[in-house]
């Protein structure tokens, strides 16, 4: 392909010089030939680089396809957005460490008789958490968890597929302009970047601690990781669907405008920094600790609050610190929200971005009430996933108002 694209920019060089020297060249003609050069480097057509399909390529209007790529970028978004439910649930229901081993392609079948499957549950069995959480698990048991555990990892391989497969389609039809090319290697690179993310994460669940009796449960640093790449690739995603899809709206470039769209980047950014503080309380079981709210049994600063050495260790490691950071963390989140909320209302905005901001608002208020309600009734699954899920929709909410905000290119 890549020569290809080289002899088909050759070619077009040539025609061009040959131009120039029929029309004799001089100073005037030098001009026109910048000219021209400069018209070709500006110009964002869907077509940018020549492929063999050029001539089909160019003939598609840049709508139809920014259409069709925007829609494909959604989509992506969405299947991610289900593998962190699913991610989630997985988590939720301790399947996660059933499948003790990792293999891109032979795992993709499942036992399929009595034999592979004592087989398979015979692997489990040598692992901590069959021996210190699971010791009189049977058979079927261990089928659901591990269909759990399966499941996500299928759906993990679909997402990477929509990625992948459709972008090498549009790339090969030459719908991509420079931005977009960067833009669709950085995403399917980071697809391939999060399944291994997610096999490292179990990895340290897997280990063997000969001291330690705890729960087996893998490293909170690391599902922090896979949770918080899983939430750039879906915001990614989401941001380049929509601005392929929708275009900017003229807004009148105010000090009033620009200050909403800082403060609409302030709390998107907390939002998330507040998601990635959920992964550490989902990850050290830290939603277990105190169950009451507003305050922690009784005092609005718990005692054990810096209980580990170094101090720093109790903002990853201490449960309580986590707990306490990510109320603290939620209740700004919604604060700001707020703020910015009634801030937007002194701003005249077009009907979109006003439905956005509201949105936001609204969302955020129920996710803290979620967040709220899983404390106090000791983190049952069902409403843990739907605290977890609305944070995508909240991220969402913050993405879609940042979009609308977007500035006009000068
Ligand atoms: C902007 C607000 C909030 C956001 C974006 C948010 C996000 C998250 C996320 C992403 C998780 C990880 C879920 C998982 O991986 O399973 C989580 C866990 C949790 N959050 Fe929040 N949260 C917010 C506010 C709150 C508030 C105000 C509370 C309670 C006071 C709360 C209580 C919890 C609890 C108990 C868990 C642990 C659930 C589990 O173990 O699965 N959250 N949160």
């Amino acid at each position: 392909m890549f020569i290809l694209t080289l002899r088909s920019c050759l070619t077009q060089g040539r025609v061009q010089a040959l131009r120039f020297i029929q029309s004799g060249g001089g100073r005037q003609n030098s001009l026109q030939w910048k000219h021209t050069l400069q018209k070709r480097w500006k110009s964002t057509t869907v077509s940018e680089m020549a492929s063999p399909s050029g001539a089909a390529a160019r003939s598609v209007p840049n709508a139809t396809a920014n259409k069709a790529m925007g829609r494909w970028m959604l989509l992506c978004s969405g299947m991610v957005g289900c593998a962190v439910l699913l991610g989630g649930i997985t988590r939720l229901t301790e399947s996660g460490l059933s499948m003790v081993s990792w293999h891109i392609i032979k795992e993709m079948k499942p036992p399929s008789n009595q034999e592979e499957w004592e087989a398979e549950f015979n692997k489990y069995q040598q692992f901590p958490e069959f021996k210190i959480l699971n010791r009189d698990m049977t058979l079927n048991e261990f089928k659901f968890i591990w269909f759990m555990e399966y499941s996500h990892r299928m759906w993990g391989r679909a997402v990477g597929l929509a990625y992948i497969l459709p972008a090498i389609y549009f790339w090969r039809k030459g719908w991509f302009n420079r931005t977009m090319k960067g833009r669709v290697l950085f995403l399917c690179s980071f697809v391939c970047f999060q399944g291994l993310l997610g096999w490292y994460m179990v990895k340290s669940g897997l280990e063997e601690k000969p001291d330690s009796y705890d729960v087996p449960r893998v490293s909170q640093y690391r599902l922090a990781a896979h949770l918080g790449s899983a939430l750039v690739l879906y915001c990614a995603s989401f941001w380049t669907g929509l601005s392929l899809l929708f275009p900017r709206q003229k807004l009148l470039e105010t000090r009033q405008l620009l200050k909403l769209r800082t403060f609409t980047h302030g709390a998107a950014g907390l939002v998330f920094l507040t998601a990635l503080s959920g992964a550490f309380v989902a990850g050290l079981d830290a939603g277990l600790v105190y169950n009451s709210f507003p305050k922690m049994a009784n005092r609005w600063i718990p005692d054990d609050l810096l209980a580990f050495s170094p101090a720093i260790r109790n903002v990853f490691e201490n449960p309580t610190t986590v707990q306490f950071n990510h109320r603290i963390l939620g209740i700004s989140s919604v604060a700001a929200i707020t703020g910015l909320y009634f801030y937007s209302r002194r701003i005249p905005l077009p009907r979109r971005a006003r439905l956005a901001v509201n949105s936001l608002l609204a969302v955020a208020y129920l996710q803290v009430t979620l967040g709220i309600s899983t404390l106090l009734l000791f983190v049952p699954t069902s409403l843990a996933a739907t605290h977890q899920s609305g944070s995508l929709a909240l991220l969402t909410a913050a993405i879609w108002l940042m979009n609308e905000l977007r500035r006009m290119p000068k």
